[in-house]
């Protein structure tokens, strides 16, 4: 595999252990429905997995295991569309044995969006057939589906025999920890022909009763040409499809294109999904002309997410587009009224079955500053969840909201009470639903969208409303604790997922966990001043339909001043009360007994201990702290909370945690690379290029075929953008403070602030922000302490002088 050429991810001849990574990092998607790279002759079985997922399509399932009963809602992998197999003159089909391959290639061209494979084989009788494969998921008409198939018979003249059809049988294994569990979400409701060059099949789901249709149209096409063949319809149980015999000669190359139409009963402005579907495929022009309208929406959309690097570094832009690509994969303008929140793993596999959870946090730096409109989107999938977020709150004792770790269709708590230890093979108990802190992500969130977007109507109709309710949530979670004379928050777990209670205790969860106290003092913060920003009729109107009583905002204030942050007089915060008291690990000998040991805790399961006992943890916990918040915001919280600091803090912190930290998660390299960044740049540097890693290497170890990391791939774009670009919004003000090592040349980024589109230019001695057309009126720009404003044609450039180098290690 190689991601060298700027545009392009290639890979070379056929790796059947790296089947699955390919196939996830080919994964062609429009953020309404997303197909994995898988070869169209081959079912799953082997290294081989199609999926084919449409945003939002979730189903729910019961199981008894040796634990107890689970039950599991997941994103339903759909019937199979790529189907599409031939035979040269009668011989063996392609997929089965008989057939040689003698090369192949395919290439993922991330600018227009297609995946092709090239590719040769030879059958038993030595007749030997060039192919080309182009496929696309159309980015515009995200109902449309294409595989366009070029056949040359290089060797022998006679009769093509093509079959295409489309696959109902799937179900869902694509993870082998989930395997013992049910999968089979689909019913097969319908499949028969839909005209003369279309079929139709019809599916639904066993819980949710989501229907989904797909039609699929195939035609063959000489020298451009639609032109009859033979063909018959072709079934088998659960597949339908046609079969196509067309007369071919040597050298003479032949085509064959497949469009399907894909709807469900979820979408909008639809009747039923498999009239919709037929009467889609109906309309549809050729693959050609479908194929230039797709590449048109790609430029559009790389146009709003343009990043340019010179230099140095410029070598990692192909992964950096990559990330990119994959995001506008998984959500983007198609998703806008879909009802939908970014899955952990994309569109791309079933890890997580699907969910949404908090590393949303990491996607919407990137989305805020290009398409707010998505941002915006997908905040109110959060927003039509507080029904069950509400009555969650209720549940556990509390007013406002709880919103759960791990959210799917409906907004319940999706998160396994049990998981499989696949080191130990035993169920153990899953305390990670005790992350109330995703609550907190969701108002941070709703926070950034508004100051990058300044939309007033948002926070007002929906915004204001999550921000109250979470902030009532933590209100009510938070304990006085007469002793200590501050509030406390008892019983839950940090982002660090090594730690789910104290040892020896039967207990879950543990306290006063730094990083949610010091964001439920901000949320506290935020709760008022969203009080604040509301048009009078809306604060009142919220205010009486909420109940919000008087006491209550003078409750805020009062947390955001006396919550309690366990700070050791040395300055190092300790991840919880009693992290000081455990034991430190023996990282050495852990690693030279283990090798790889970022998956700490199924170790340490497996051998009956556990992580609770040690300092030890999976990923950035303490340090999201000033992931999130600028040294500044982060001092100003402290401060009001009466607490001090020292000034090395930061730098201590980092320090003491990053040696204690496995990295069994994806998103800690992001962290770590962002928090670094301002005292050790070369560290940083390390941790950017392993966050870019993070799937193009596989870094986890057969982790990305069960779907991509989203929040590492957008996280590291992120890294360029809020950390070596520096850009903050904060205080209705863009805010640079780049440190953008002199040495890496020019950074380029487009984005949009307030309605307004920029071009930042950072080099390693200035930035320099450059307006386009816009009527909006001028922003306020900051830069170190220079604050000037800045109109619509008007550019404006920064001096930034390098500091701190003696740190750098430069
Ligand atoms: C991390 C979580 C993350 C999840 C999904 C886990 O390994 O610990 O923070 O939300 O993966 O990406």
């Amino acid at each position: 595999m190689s991601v060298t050429e700027a545009w392009t991810l290639q890979f070379g001849g056929s790796e059947p252990a790296r089947e699955g990574l390919r196939e996830a990092l080919c994964t062609l998607g429009n953020g309404y429905l997303a197909t994995r790279g898988a070869l169209p002759e081959r079912d799953a079985g082997g290294p081989y997995y199609p999926g084919t997922y449409a945003a939002g399509c979730y189903n729910r399932m019961r199981d008894s295991t040796a634990g107890g009963t689970v039950e599991n809602e997941s994103l339903v992998n759909l019937p199979n569309w790529l189907p599409l197999t031939f035979r040269a003159d009668h011989g063996p089909w392609l997929g089965q044995a008989g057939v040689e391959l003698l090369d192949q290639r395919h290439e993922l061209d991330l600018l227009r969006g297609v995946l092709t494979r090239r590719l040769r084989v030879r059958d038993g009788d030595g007749r030997v057939t060039a192919v080309t494969q182009w496929r696309f998921v159309h980015q515009r008409h995200e109902h449309v589906c294409g595989l366009q198939v070029a056949f040359t018979p290089e060797s022998w003249s006679g009769t093509l025999t093509v079959r295409s059809e489309v696959d109902a049988t799937t179900s869902n294994r694509g993870v082998a920890r989930y395997q013992g569990l049910a999968g089979q979400h689909l019913e097969l409701l319908d499949a028969g022909p839909a005209g003369t060059d279309t079929v139709l099949c019809v599916v639904q789901t066993n819980q949710s009763h989501i229907r989904v249709a797909e039609a699929a149209r195939t035609r063959v096409l000489r020298r451009g040409r639609a032109v009859d063949a033979g063909r018959r319809v072709y079934r088998e149980p659960g597949r339908i499809g046609h079969e196509l015999e067309i007369d071919v000669s040597a050298g003479e190359q032949v085509t064959v294109e497949k469009l399907v139409t894909v709807h469900t009963s979820r979408d909008n402005a639809i009747s039923d999904p498999a009239d919709e579907a037929v009467q889609r495929s109906r309309w549809l022009a050729g693959f050609d002309e479908l194929l230039d309208e797709h590449v048109l929406a790609w430029r559009h959309l790389w146009r709003r997410f343009r990043i340019s690097m010179q230099g140095e570094e410029s070598r990692v832009l192909p992964t950096v587009r990559l990330h990119l690509f994959h995001l506008l994969q998984t959500v983007s303008e198609n998703s806008v009224d879909a009802d939908v929140g970014i899955p952990a793993r994309g569109l791309h596999g079933e890890a997580y079955r699907g969910h949404v959870l908090w590393d949303e946090l990491f996607v919407f730096p990137i989305l805020n500053l290009r398409m707010p409109l998505l941002s915006r989107a997908l905040l109110r999938y959060r927003y039509r969840r507080l029904p069950w977020a509400r009555a969650a709150a209720r549940a556990a004792g509390h007013s406002g909201a709880m919103y759960p770790w791990q959210s799917g269709s409906d907004g319940r708590e999706e998160s396994q009470r049990l998981h499989l230890n696949p080191l130990s093979g035993r169920w153990v108990k899953d305390s990670t639903r005790l992350q109330r802190h995703v609550g907190l992500a969701v108002a941070y969130n709703v926070w950034q969208y508004y100051q990058v977007a300044g939309d007033l109507e948002f926070l007002n109709h929906y915004g204001a409303e999550m921000i109250l309710e979470i902030a009532r949530f933590f209100a009510g979670l938070a304990d006085y604790d007469d002793d200590r004379d501050r509030y406390v928050i008892r019983g839950v777990m940090g982002p660090d997922e090594f730690h789910t209670g104290y040892p020896h205790s039967d207990e879950e969860g543990i306290d006063n966990n730094a990083y949610t106290n010091v964001l439920t003092a901000w949320v506290m913060l935020r709760a008022l001043d969203v009080l604040d920003l509301l048009s009078a009729d809306r604060r009142a109107a919220l205010v009486e339909t909420l109940g919000i009583t008087p006491g209550e905002p003078q409750r805020w204030a009062d947390i955001s001043r006396r919550m309690y942050v366990p700070i050791r007089p040395d300055g190092i915060i300790d991840q919880f009360d009693g992290y000081a008291d455990l034991a430190e690990l023996d990282w050495n000998a852990y690693r030279d007994r283990f090798g790889d040991i970022r998956r700490l805790d199924r170790i340490l399961e497996s051998q009956g201990d556990s992580p609770n006992r040690y300092k030890a943890s999976k990923q950035a916990d303490v340090l999201m702290l000033f992931y999130l918040l600028s040294a500044d915001e982060l001092r100003m919280l402290i401060d009001r909370l009466g607490y001090s600091l020292p000034r090395d803090a930061i730098s201590k912190n980092i320090e003491y945690y990053l040696s204690r930290t496995a990295h069994g998660s994806t998103l800690s390299a992001v962290v770590h690379a962002w928090v670094l960044a301002r005292n050790h740049r070369a560290q940083a540097l390390r941790y950017f290029v392993e966050a870019l890693d993070t799937d193009v290497a596989d870094i986890q170890g057969g982790t990305t075929a069960e779907g991509i990391h989203l929040a590492a791939m957008a996280g590291s774009v992120d890294i360029l953008q809020r950390c070596f670009a520096g850009v903050e919004t904060r205080d209705d003000t863009l805010v640079l403070n780049p440190y953008w090592p002199p040495h890496l040349g020019a950074l380029e980024l487009d984005i949009r602030y307030r309605a307004h589109p920029l071009t930042l230019r950072i080099t390693g001695d200035a930035v320099q922000v450059e307006a386009g057309p816009s009527r909006q009126p001028p922003i306020q720009l900051s830069c170190r302490g220079e604050t000037v404003l800045l109109a619509p044609g008007e550019v404006v450039e920064f001096p930034v002088p390098q500091r701190g180098r003696a740190a750098d290690g430069e």
